[in-house]
């Protein structure tokens, strides 16, 4: 069972700049919770309690979140008011978390690298917390918990899957794979933001990863790729070549949260379809 899941999140976040300069991406809510409590809470529906977080400087707004605040406790304490920190208690009183920081923005690849002490010698979930993912229907299964029955079918990689329209392929991480029926595929090649007539299919890889931990050895030895960058793509790569990464397009719904469009059209869903007043 996997047990430990990542959140890269030491971004800069300039596509909201102003509203990033001085605090991070995953704070901002969507409705009137932080982006970054979904994917936590997530993680904790897979059975994934030991939660890591890589951040930078201006994120230190994520560890307060995660943590105490007496004050506002004792204010709120036998109020009304009370049923709002409901969700946050939850997840405070179910996950452990620790934290690490990504000193320069070398890319994801290089994230993850960094939370090896965190994540130590066993498999992990990633998630990408600017990509929300929101069961379909409601009361389905989150993404990371259908991805790590997977994992524990397969012992694999598992790389989550979206199908895009080809106009879009050279924003994504882009796979060929065999079909396996199920939604699943055997991963066979992968490219970083392909240009459109280069891409190897429409299927792209979106921000969920189960990883197994020989990732960080083969990350050590990935130079950095597409824009300067240690891409996590490129070392998943050397997995597939070993036939040890699976693709699974998954069900559910998923909005890029890290575009301005997309964070308007989750808030609009999550506002129509999942806050209570
Ligand atoms: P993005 O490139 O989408 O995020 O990285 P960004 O840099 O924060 O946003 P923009 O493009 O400037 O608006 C995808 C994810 O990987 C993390 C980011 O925090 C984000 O969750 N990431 C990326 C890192 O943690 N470190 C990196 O060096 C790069």
């Amino acid at each position: 069972m996997v047990k430990k899941c990542l959140f890269p999140a030491a971004g800069y976040g300039t596509r909201f700049l102003p509203a990033t300069k001085a605090q991070a991406k995953e704070m901002l809510p969507i409705v009137n919770k932080p982006l970054i409590q979904y994917g936590v809470e997530e993680a904790l529906e897979a059975g994934m309690q030991y939660i890591g977080f890589v951040t930078g400087r201006t994120k230190r707004a994520i560890a307060d979140h995660f943590d105490i605040s007496y004050e506002l406790e004792n204010e709120i304490s036998g109020t009304s008011k009370e049923k709002f920190l409901e969700s946050v208690r939850y997840v405070m009183n179910n996950g452990i978390f620790s934290f690490t920081r990504q000193p320069e923005m070398k890319g994801l690849g290089h994230a993850i690298l960094c939370g090896e002490t965190l994540m130590g010698n066993d498999p992990f979930g990633v998630i990408l917390a600017d990509d929300l993912c929101l069961p379909e229907p409601l009361n389905g299964d989150g993404v990371m918990k259908q991805m790590a029955k997977i994992h524990s079918e397969t012992g694999c990689s598992v790389v989550a899957l979206m199908e895009v329209p080809k106009e879009t392929i050279s924003k994504y991480g882009v796979i060929a794979g065999k079909d396996l029926g199920d939604g699943r595929y055997q991963v066979t090649d992968m490219v970083e933001k392909p240009a459109v007539e280069d891409a190897p299919s429409n299927l792209a890889i979106i921000g969920r990863y189960i990883l197994t931990p020989d990732i960080f050895d083969i990350i050590r030895k990935t130079p950095p790729g597409k824009n300067g960058e240690i891409q996590l793509t490129d070392a998943l790569l050397t997995q597939a070549r070993q036939g040890k990464v699976i693709g699974y397009k998954f069900k559910g719904l998923r909005f890029d949260c890290g575009s301005v469009k997309g964070f308007v059209e989750a808030t609009n869903y999550v506002y129509n379809n999942l806050y209570k007043e």
